[in-house]
């Protein structure tokens, strides 16, 4: 288990998106494009700006497919929108193709919508969909992506994305979500969590040091897992060396 910790919100999105830099680099080298699923909540907006703020020359973004590993069941302008946030902060700053921007349709039946981008996920990924990389953020309740506990999703066990439903106060009650399953993150080449705040602390606690199966973050296991937290999230955890 890597886990990478950093001062501040400021120096986690800048250590976020030079890990991404890398990432990128090393799969545009090997295979001609890199495929990444983008995470959603606030924390990642910030990441996105760095990327956005280095300029479109500094990433192959003409080789970078853009994914989302959950959405709200919201319409793309909606200020809810996993999809409307990195279009401001990273697509639109970026003047990234639109042909290599792949959302989830939020605005129509989820379930439908789901089954959709399941089979454009595999028509582009692959049976199973392989990713360069995904990326995800925790609740305080150890939810990543759309994976709340509870939900049927956490027990999916043929699909890639599913419509799921929620109940959590996290995501404004009852709702309907669209998500990656697990199955999908862990076939993954590479899962980052990037996660900041002390809200976060005890579930990351919980997470790494205890327990298995008490969280739905605790489902994803991957070759290539690390968690770049700050020091507010990684308040509960042991100092090194300790
Ligand atoms: C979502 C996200 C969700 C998010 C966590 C953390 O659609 O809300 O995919 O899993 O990463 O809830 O959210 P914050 O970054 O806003 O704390």
């Amino acid at each position: 288990m890597t886990v990478r910790r950093y001062p501040d919100p400021d120096a986690l999105a800048h250590a976020a998106a030079d890990d991404l830099d890398a990432i990128v680099r090393e799969a545009v080298a090997a295979r001609g494009t890199c495929s990444i699923a983008l995470s959603g909540g606030g924390t990642p907006k910030r990441m996105f700006q760095v990327l956005a703020e280095r300029g479109r020359a500094a990433l192959p973004w003409h080789q970078i497919e853009l994914w989302w590993g959950d959405e709200r069941t919201v319409s793309a302008d909606h200020p809810d929108s996993n999809y409307g946030m990195a279009l401001h902060s990273l697509i639109e700053p970026l003047g990234i193709d639109p042909a290599r921007v792949h959302r989830m349709h939020g605005e129509d039946d989820p379930v439908a919508a789901a089954a959709a981008y399941e089979q454009t996920l595999v028509t582009a990924c692959g049976l199973p969909p392989v990713l360069d990389l995904v990326l995800l953020g925790l609740g305080p309740d150890g939810h990543t992506a759309s994976l709340f506990p509870g939900s049927p999703a956490l027990t999916e066990p043929e699909h890639f994305v599913v419509a799921n439903p929620v109940d959590s106060p996290l995501a404004g009650g009852q709702t309907m979500r669209i998500t990656f399953t697990a199955r999908t993150i862990n076939a993954a080449r590479k899962v980052r969590f990037v996660i900041s705040g002390g809200d976060k602390a005890e579930a990351l606690a919980g997470i790494l040091e205890g327990p298995k199966a008490r969280y739905p973050a605790q489902l994803i296991e991957n070759a290539d897992l690390v968690w770049l937290v700050d020091d507010d999230a990684a308040s509960r955890l042991p100092r090194e060396g300790s």
